[in-house]
């Protein structure tokens, strides 16, 4: 079986995408699309695909069987509903759209269109995640009680520019929150369970931008854990994530730019702590679980099952971060999940 590929917004991810589709044997790129007429035809080149830069016409072609979405967020929802009308299956990047609202479209018409609808969530094929996931559910840190997550890196530059879309609501809707909380509330809600309440604070230290580049979110999952999620764009630092775990009989520290990525803490008089084999790769841990996810929704497509990423805990991580905005817009309101449409 060849999956035939369409290819749209060929922006900073998409190198990582396009390595997932070099490894995968099923899958064949007939068809690229960006606003960018040189990128496209260049692209295009590489792989001896058709180049397009209006993605209406690249829904035309037959030979496309599934489109992967790398466009600004506000493009996520129209792009992906008009692929899945066109009777294609569809990849996109998160968020998987800028609200629960226009997820929800989103999951009506993969429903109706029969088709594939997959979000590409890399934090699910993340080494250290999936290193430590056996341990959080075989019970080996007891009961969870803390659990906290920050992601930081620097898109100083891409904010401070009005033409680009990271810093202009209408491009990007939400700003570091939306933007990088999307993994972690992703990554609560499959590791640790569903959300019970949920308060957010945000600012915004670019000037001229017009969205959050801080945020600072914490709340209670249903199994009594506290969380405490933390984001900024201004660090000037390589890009990193990092999270914590607290549990009663244990505790893990996962970083991507120490070595030992993932140290496990068995009780508090373990000073050393035990390392997992988690390879130490500050520059590559993202792209290659990037390219990994790439690699299942194709799998996915060829052996007819559903995509590893559960789309059901996409939405409750996409309902628990509509609470957080509106718990900014309340001035830190704890906001309770079921309170409000989202
Ligand atoms: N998984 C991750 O860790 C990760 C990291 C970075 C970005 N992303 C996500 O990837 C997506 C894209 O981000 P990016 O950083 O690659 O953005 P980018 O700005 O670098 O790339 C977007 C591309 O889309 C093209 N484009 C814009 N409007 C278009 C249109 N109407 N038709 C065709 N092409 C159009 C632009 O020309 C550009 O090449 C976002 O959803 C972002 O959140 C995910």
């Amino acid at each position: 079986m060849t999956v035939g590929m369409g290819l749209i917004g060929l922006g900073s991810i998409y190198r990582a995408h396009a390595e997932g589709y070099r490894r995968h044997a099923a899958a064949e790129v007939v068809a690229v699309c960006d606003a960018d007429e040189a990128r496209s035809s260049a692209e295009a080149k590489e792989w001896g695909a058709k180049a397009f830069s209006d993605y209406h016409r690249l829904l035309e072609v037959s030979d496309v069987d599934a489109v992967d979405i790398m466009l600004p967020h506000s493009l996520h929802e129209p792009v992906a509903l008009a692929a899945l009308e066109a009777g294609k299956h569809v990849l996109v990047e998160k968020p998987i759209a800028p609200s629960l609202a226009a997820a929800d479209r989103l999951f009506e018409a993969a429903e109706r269109s029969g088709k594939v609808l997959a979000l590409a969530e890399n934090t699910r094929f993340v080494a250290a995640y999936r290193a430590i996931e056996p341990l959080v559910r075989g019970g080996e840190l007891g009961d969870v009680q803390l659990v906290r997550t920050m992601i930081c890196g620097n898109e100083t530059e891409r904010l401070s520019r009005p033409e680009l879309w990271k810093g202009r609501r209408d491009g990007t809707v939400g700003g570091a929150i939306l933007d990088a909380g999307a993994h972690s509330f992703y990554l609560l809600r499959w590791m640790f369970g569903g959300f019970e309440h949920v308060s957010g604070r945000g600012e915004r230290r670019v000037p001229v931008s017009e969205v959050e580049d801080f945020g600072v979110v914490t709340g209670r999952l249903v199994t009594g854990a506290d969380f405490l999620t933390e984001f900024s764009f201004t660090a000037e630092i390589p890009w990193n994530e990092r999270l914590e775990v607290y549990g009663s009989a244990g505790s893990l520290i996962v970083d991507q730019l120490a070595d030992p990525v993932v140290k496990h803490f068995r009780h508090g008089k373990d000073y050393e702590g035990t390392p997992l084999p988690v390879p130490y790769a500050p520059r590559t841990w993202k792209q290659e679980s990037i390219a990994e996810g790439v690699v299942d929704f194709v799998s996915a497509l060829e052996e007819e099952r559903q995509p590893l990423v559960d789309l059901l805990q996409v939405r409750d991580a996409m309902q628990a971060l509509g609470l957080a905005y509106r718990s900014l817009e309340e001035g830190g309101a704890r906001l309770f999940v079921g309170s409000s449409p989202g």
